[in-house]
């Protein structure tokens, strides 16, 4: 129906019996309730992407296409040539995807290479141990490092046992409680146990769920405590070494590591847009990250985040929608080692921090969405809520608090609204960083429903009156 076959009167009675109008009329004086009134009218328009997204010709479109990406590049390790296959790849999909400005933004990035590593259990039996060596550790020298081991639970036990560790591997068999939690046995304990005399360290991998694997990532030296190798091990190894050590039994591994850091490496975050047809230097930004760990094929981390947020470009595109304000893809590079990449992305677009009105990240999976987490004022919240609001159709429409994220952090901390894909991530340190990250993983109908979420809140926030307020 047209509405000039209508006269105004009766258009106008229509709209707010439809309860989408109210007092829109007076601009300059706009209270929550106009916000509400001019949410609700993107009622049609988000109904549209869920359908196209869940229902329609987008079905499957980002899980087809991030299984063809993983099954051609595999994972993508900081400094390795599969991330720059990885960035080429994208950069050209992209552009054939007939999105604007794809463009990459030059990076430096960490470059470590694990190289060849084993570990075997010499005594009380031979066994080899399976490990994944964390990044940034140091090699062993080549005929590798043979010593007893001492087992700990805890960083206070080894504090207490410190005359036991010198000269030996210390293997932690923490308990996993949560990631954050527990992932300080992985960014330190080589730290802790080089501090106390140690000679390597081995540490039971942070998965809430193991056969047999290990999980590998990121770890910090101090500049002041020597450096010792460093790896992951199973966490069915370390169990068995500590049940071991609790009946007395001596242990004794032999370690050999080949890893090496090399210089810096060039690499790029990848960038396309949708430009805004009003305010086309503001930004509405929606990421996750290219880069992976050296095993597994990075599907999970961070191939579905980033795959979701291209779709959420597609689906708007493919709809004709022109948002007011520019809505910007990155795929963020470096983040297993830090952040790396949006960090220096920060750096070069902090002095345009006003034109930034909402950043976006899905770095924990994208399994069954649940909502956003999200982090803001009050007022911007309260909007954000009745966004979620128009999410009825698929039933995703709660806003958690905090919202977070490595690549994203930066911007809220300087006060940008935040939000990151809140799933049902249970299973999500399962697979994290092991060999187990793989497209098995994923599920195209869940990814359906991530990709509707993330392009009708990033659409709706683009094309709204005004900027989410700070
Ligand atoms: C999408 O994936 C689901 C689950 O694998 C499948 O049943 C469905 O047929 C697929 N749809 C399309 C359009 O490929
Ligand atoms: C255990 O392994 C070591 C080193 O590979 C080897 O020298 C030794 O003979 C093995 N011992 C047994 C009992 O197999
Ligand atoms: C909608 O989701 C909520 C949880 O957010 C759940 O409790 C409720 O049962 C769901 N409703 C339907 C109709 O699926
Ligand atoms: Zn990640």
């Amino acid at each position: 129906m047209k509405l000039e076959y209508f006269s105004l009167p009766f258009a106008f009675a229509i709209l707010l019996l439809s309860g989408c109008i109210g007092k829109h009329i007076h601009k300059n004086v706009r209270t929550f309730e106009d916000i509400k009134k001019e949410i609700c009218g993107y009622s049609s328009i988000a109904s549209a992407i869920i359908d196209l997204a869940v229902h329609g010709k987008a079905q499957n479109r980002s899980y087809d296409r991030l299984a063809l990406f993983v099954d051609t590049i595999g994972n993508r390790m900081s400094g390795s040539k599969n991330l720059d296959l990885a960035i080429k790849y994208m950069y050209n999909a992209l552009q054939k995807d007939g999105l604007d400005n794809v463009h990459l933004e030059p990076v430096k990035v960490p470059h470590w290479e694990r190289g060849e590593e084993f570990a075997m259990m010499l005594e009380p039996r031979n066994q080899s141990i399976s490990i994944l060596g964390l990044g940034s550790s140091i090699g062993t020298p080549p005929q590798g490092i043979t010593a007893d081991v001492l087992v700990v639970t805890s960083f206070t036990e080894l504090h207490r046992r410190a005359p036991e560790a010198r000269g030996k591997i210390v293997v932690y068999n923490q308990p996993f409680v949560s990631y954050e939690e527990t992932v300080k046995y992985r960014s330190f304990g080589a730290v802790e146990a080089a501090k106390v005399g140690a000679v390597a360290s081995l540490i039971r991998s942070i998965a809430s769920f193991s056969i047999y694997s290990p999980h590998t990532g990121w770890q910090d030296y101090q500049t002041d405590v020597p450096k010792i190798p460093t790896a992951c091990i199973a966490v069915e190894d370390a169990e068995m070494m500590a049940r071991m050590a609790s009946r007395g039994t001596k242990i004794v591994i032999t370690l050999k590591m080949g890893a090496k850091t090399y210089p810096d490496a060039n690499s790029f975050n990848t960038v396309a847009e949708i430009v805004g047809n009003k305010y086309p230097e503001q930004v509405v930004l929606v990421s996750g990250h290219l880069d992976s760990w050296d095993v597994g094929q990075g599907a999970m981390d961070d191939g579905g985040g980033a795959f979701i947020s291209w779709e959420a470009l597609s689906i708007i595109k493919d709809l004709g929608l022109s948002p007011k304000r520019t809505l910007r893809l990155v795929l963020w590079t470096g983040e297993e080692q830090g952040g790396v990449g949006s960090r220096q992305y920060y750096e070069l677009h902090k002095e345009n921090i006003f034109d930034f009105d909402l950043v976006m990240e899905s770095d924990t999976g994208t399994f069954m969405p649940l909502g956003l987490q999200f982090t803001g004022r009050d007022k911007a919240r309260a909007i954000m809520k009745e966004v979620m609001m128009l999410l009825q159709p698929i039933n995703i429409t709660s806003l958690y608090e905090h919202g977070e994220g490595t690549d994203i952090d930066y911007w809220m901390e300087a006060g940008v609204p935040g939000a990151s894909l809140l799933d049902d991530f249970q299973k999500y340190f399962w697979f994290h960083h092991s060999q187990g990250d793989t497209m098995t993983v994923q599920d195209p109908a869940l990814m359906n429903l991530c990709a509707a979420v993330w392009a009708v809140v990033s659409y709706v926030i683009a094309d709204m009156e005004e900027m989410l307020p700070r």
